[in-house]
């Protein structure tokens, strides 16, 4: 049986072929947009900025690196290949309680990248006194960039950064025993001997630190002395 429109199903009519209608103009770069693709993430405008060390024969911040110009983020740490050292040494601290601490944090590098490799319920204290960088920041603007490099490892509880000269720090320590120190502030002779007396005071179970290397003698001496490292990568050493 035919249907007679009404004026309502008129104007009901009306409005669904106005909304189709719209629907096909506002759709459209949608469609063109979902064609089956090889959307790359970078395609797509998102670009993904890799956690990857530059390409560039400039070397790390060990001896010589320290002092070069136009520093690269990713050499303001460890040589690439000791990261995955750390991180070994790292999960084997899991198994002792207390805190990891690091002493020279920069701009937390190898805080996150010991971070990535600790229990959730470990918990990192990295401390400096913000008294150098290679890029001649203050050492506010230091601290502040590293805190916000940090900030979700600080916020979350994993990380806390601790603004202090390391000796005042060593002098005021009240916490338990550390699970691992990561010594890599001052690389001459006397103040990594007080480093390591610290460490060893305060019954840290591992103790390992940067820069065993040729251009810093001081810290090749010290380690030595307290028995050499019985691991080693690049110029990270373990005791
Ligand atoms: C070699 S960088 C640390 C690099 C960092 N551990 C990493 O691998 O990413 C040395 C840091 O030690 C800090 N420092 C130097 N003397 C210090 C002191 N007496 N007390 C605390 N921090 C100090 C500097 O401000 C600098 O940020």
């Amino acid at each position: 049986m035919a249907m007679t429109a009404t004026p309502e199903s008129k104007s009901t009519n009306m409005a669904s072929r106005a909304a189709r209608k719209l629907w096909r103009e506002v759709s459209r770069p949608i469609r063109r947009m979902s064609r089956p693709a090889q959307v790359t993430p970078a395609a797509a405008g998102h670009e993904t900025i890799e956690f990857a060390p530059p390409a560039s024969s400039q070397p790390f911040l060990t001896g010589s690196g320290a002092q070069i110009s136009g520093f690269h983020p990713q050499q303001a740490t460890v040589e690439p290949e000791a990261i995955a050292f750390i991180q070994k040494i790292v999960r084997e601290s899991r198994r002792h309680a207390g805190p990891i601490i690091e002493v020279g944090t920069l701009l937390g590098i190898t805080t996150t990248n010991m971070a990535l490799a600790k229990t959730p319920e470990q918990k990192i204290i990295t401390v400096d006194n913000y008294c150098w960088n290679p890029w001649a920041l203050t050492p506010d603007v230091h601290a502040s960039l590293t805190a916000t490099v940090l900030h979700y490892l600080i916020k979350s509880g994993q990380v806390e950064q601790v603004r202090m000269d390391k000796n005042e720090f060593f002098r005021t320590y009240r916490g338990p025993a550390p699970a691992m120190v990561f010594l890599d502030a001052v690389h001459d002779y006397p103040e990594t001997k007080k480093d390591i007396e610290w460490a060893q005071k305060v019954g840290a179970r591992i103790i390992a630190g940067h820069d065993y290397c040729e251009e810093f003698k001081g810290v090749m001496q010290v380690v030595d002395e307290f028995g050499g490292p019985r691991e080693q990568c690049a110029s990270v050493w373990v005791l």
